[in-house]
């Protein structure tokens, strides 16, 4: 055992998740939204935490562009600043859904074995959610003007130019933000909500 965690004994709350649940009437967890730069991530995540807020839901989106800002400034987008970014919001998604929170991760989260940390760390609550666009689509969007950047070499290790996104293998849901628009992609989204934490 590691000499930091040597002396330290986990306490117990007094407050059951199940207890949480019945108050909050629906379970917490996390949607872990997974994509390439441009898919739509932090649209879908926004639009679903107002959908689930508006029916009284405890919820809360933790954006990777956000969060970037405060908890994890200082972490850049190498393999290993990237790793620790998605851990430290796993470990944070954690704490909301232990405190009955719906969470809403939306990272881009590049490299399967990242997310297969979060997944370890998140347990049964964790669902991978992947917001699916080609690369050729999102980089026709460019909302922000990034790819444009990367491609004219003013953006290093950029997602999908010049550093790698690995496709998830078998997420519990995709997304087809290509195909569908943004109600269709809600919607689609909204009902997996409800049949995986809504009321049983
Ligand atoms: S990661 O890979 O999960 O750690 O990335 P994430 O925390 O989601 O941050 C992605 C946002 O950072 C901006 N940005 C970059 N993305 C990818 N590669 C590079 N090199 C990069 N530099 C800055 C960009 O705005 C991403 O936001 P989204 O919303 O995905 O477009």
């Amino acid at each position: 055992e590691d000499s930091a965690s040597a002396n330290l004994t986990e306490v117990s709350h007094t407050v059951s998740l199940d207890e949480r649940a019945a108050a909050n009437g629906h379970k917490g967890g996390i949607l872990w939204l997974t994509g390439l730069s441009g898919a739509g991530k932090s649209t879908l995540a926004m639009a679903l935490e107002r959908a689930l807020f508006d029916r009284g839901w405890q919820t809360f989106v933790l954006d990777g562009d956000n969060v970037r800002n405060g908890l994890n400034a200082g972490l850049g987008f190498s393999p290993d600043d990237r790793a620790e970014n998605i851990r430290r919001v796993a470990e944070t998604a954690k704490l909301f859904a232990d405190a009955g929170v719906v969470v809403i991760a939306s990272l881009i989260s590049p490299l399967r074995a990242d997310r297969a940390r979060a997944r370890v760390i998140g347990g049964d609550r964790f669902h991978e959610i992947h917001v699916g666009a080609d690369l050729s689509v999102c980089e026709e969007r460019d909302p922000k003007g990034l790819y444009k950047k990367a491609r004219a070499g003013e953006i290093a290790q950029f997602t999908g130019v010049s550093a790698p996104y690995e496709t998830p293998e078998s997420p519990e849901l995709l997304i087809d933000t290509g195909a569908l628009d943004r109600s269709e992609a809600l919607a689609q989204l909204l009902d997996y909500v409800d049949e995986t934490l809504g009321k049983s």
